[in-house]
């Protein structure tokens, strides 16, 4: 009899941080959510930068009003989203070391689900991170993978990989490079 754990299949929630459309890091998402597809997983994209979600306010008035926030935005959106959702991915061009300003306010607006006043804790147990950026060096990427690996840890979600693609800049310039078939590996990698 062979021991293996049944396959499961998971509910992913994927975020992009850039508003660049078709860009290199919405491909990589789009690589990524045809591998998950391909195996049976259910995949939401979401699209931080084409919504309007606002920092967080530090008001510390969460699930005060019924809701994860108690400001009305694109959050409302979001908010089913992660509470539904069993692996959660990152994918983002690199700004200025780190995430971008718009997936990072949806980021930090999770600050709801970390607190004792949660009515709905989150049941994410697993993250990735997609990422790439124009400089040439690995080294631009040490700043976003250690707060990413910070916030998967914090959360415990179980890292399921971290795929950083320097050297693509203009629209287009990730298909010269592998990032986006090992983006689908990683999507179908989660089956196992
Ligand atoms: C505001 C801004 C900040 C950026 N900061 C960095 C950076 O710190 N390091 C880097 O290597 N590239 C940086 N870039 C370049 C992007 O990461 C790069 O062009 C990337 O491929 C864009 O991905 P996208 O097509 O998914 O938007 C920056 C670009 C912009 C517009």
């Amino acid at each position: 009899m062979i021991d293996s754990k049944p396959w499961e299949k998971k509910n992913i929630l994927v975020l992009t941080g850039s508003p660049r459309r078709n860009g290199n890091s919405d491909r990589m998402a789009d690589a990524f959510i045809k591998g998950a597809l391909s195996v049976g997983h259910e995949v939401t994209k979401f699209e931080t930068a084409k919504k309007e979600i606002g920092g967080c306010k530090a008001c510390k008035t969460c699930w005060s009003k019924g809701k994860p926030c108690s400001f009305r935005d694109d959050f409302d959106e979001l908010a089913p989203l992660l509470e539904a959702a069993d692996v959660i991915v990152f994918s983002t061009p690199l700004y200025w070391f780190g995430f971008t300003a718009q997936i990072k306010s949806a980021i930090d607006r999770m600050y709801a689900y970390i607190g004792k006043s949660c009515k709905r804790p989150l049941k994410i147990k697993e993250s990735l991170l997609l990422v790439c950026g124009a400089d040439d060096e690995m080294k631009i990427f040490d700043g976003i993978i250690a707060t990413y690996k910070e916030i998967a840890h914090y959360m415990k979600w179980e890292d399921k990989g971290v795929l950083a693609v320097p050297k693509v800049n203009e629209k287009g310039d990730i298909g010269a490079t592998d990032a986006l078939v090992k983006a689908e590996g990683y999507g179908k990698s989660l089956s196992a």
